[in-house]
């Protein structure tokens, strides 16, 4: 059995084998030809996802439960202190705080009503150590005896990266070679950065020249670089990062939007605002996409005229409706793979 933490539990050929797969699933989809017993959706025909959100979700909660129910599947959606318990997954503590169960019985009690459990647990950002350990999913992928999805945890938003992946795939007709800035942009407030560290990964493992602007002190994590670059080389691709924007950003294919908070300003919040706001010239306009076939990619929300304007939002080069789209297609491929192999 195996779960899907992070784009690092595949290779880059089996990462591209499931951007394939979602392109032909959404072929097939659109003239009909999904629903035979041989075809890969047949795999969540009468299967349960439970789907437990830590967090808030538009895009991830909606393609996942139309993904099971499009294929003959269903979702069940679990909002932890919304309207389930709140869940302790810390162990040897004394729980006698406002959490009033354990992952330990949690994720296999869930895991005998469904086929496959799917988790959004986001970083803490007030400790650089403990959001790189990301336990929460962890804890729920030690005691989950079905497989288990990441749909957003501290350090990565596999699915988000896929989806990107296919979206950059359909426009280009291939990835390789092709040149991705992910520049770093204002926020109101500090937000993870699961989503640039997987799009930085799934750019690395298409093949694709990946350069990373952000100020100084705007860091991502090492490790996740060193992946990523490790993966470009192995490409024959570079993987660069500058402070300089609008350099980062003239030869660029595709400009990919996102903010994310320093570990700097991590228990700082005030101090972060400030920080934003001495950037807010960071913010992306349609100035930023010099090449004509130069596309604008973000994943979704996105705080208009303080990460990306107006303009560019509404310029027909931006993608970020296709990519969100794209997130129903490529999760029901990871569901088709997992589904099969379990
Ligand atoms: N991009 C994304 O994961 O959107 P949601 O937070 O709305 O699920």
């Amino acid at each position: 059995m195996r779960h899907w933490l992070s784009m690092m539990d595949y290779d880059p050929a089996e990462l591209a084998g499931l951007v394939a797969l979602a392109r032909r699933i959404k072929r097939d989809a659109a003239v009909g030809a999904t629903m035979s017993a041989g075809h890969p959706t047949a795999a969540l025909r009468g299967k349960i996802l439970g789907m437990v959100f830590f967090n808030p979700s538009l895009r991830t909660r909606a393609s996942f439960e139309a993904a099971m129910l499009r294929f003959g599947g269903h979702a069940i959606c679990l909002n932890v202190g919304g309207d389930t318990w709140n869940l302790e997954h810390r162990d040897g503590v004394v729980m006698n705080g406002d959490k009033a169960e354990h992952v330990r019985e949690a994720a296999p009690v869930l895991s005998r009503y469904c086929d496959a459990l799917a988790v959004r647990t986001f970083a803490g950002l007030k400790d650089a150590a403990e959001d790189a350990a990301d336990a929460l999913i962890r804890a729920f992928a030690r005691h989950a005896t079905v497989p288990l999805i990441n749909m957003e945890s501290a350090m990565e938003h596999p699915c988000q990266g896929l989806a990107d992946w296919m979206t950059i795939d359909e426009r280009f007709g291939s990835t390789r070679g092709r040149r991705l800035t992910l520049t770093w942009a204002p926020q109101a407030k500090a937000v993870p950065m699961a989503v640039p560290h997987s799009a930085a990964l799934a750019a690395a493992a298409a093949g694709m020249e990946v350069t990373i602007a952000h100020p100084p002190g705007y860091e991502l994590n090492q490790a996740i670089l060193d992946k990523a670059r490790s993966w470009c080389a192995a490409a024959g691709a570079n993987l660069s990062v500058t402070h300089d924007q609008a350099s980062a950003c003239a030869a660029a294919d595709v400009v990919y939007v996102k903010s994310w908070g320093s570990t700097a300003f991590y228990g700082k919040p005030a101090e972060q605002t400030e920080s934003f706001r001495r950037h807010a010239d960071w913010m992306v306009d349609v100035r930023h996409l010099r090449r004509p076939q130069a596309i604008l990619m973000h994943c979704l929300p996105v705080r208009r005229n303080v990460v990306i304007s107006d303009a560019g939002l509404d310029d027909p080069r931006c993608v970020v409706v296709d990519q969100a789209e794209n997130r129903l297609w490529t999760q029901a491929a990871v569901l088709s793979r997992l589904l099969s192999e379990s």
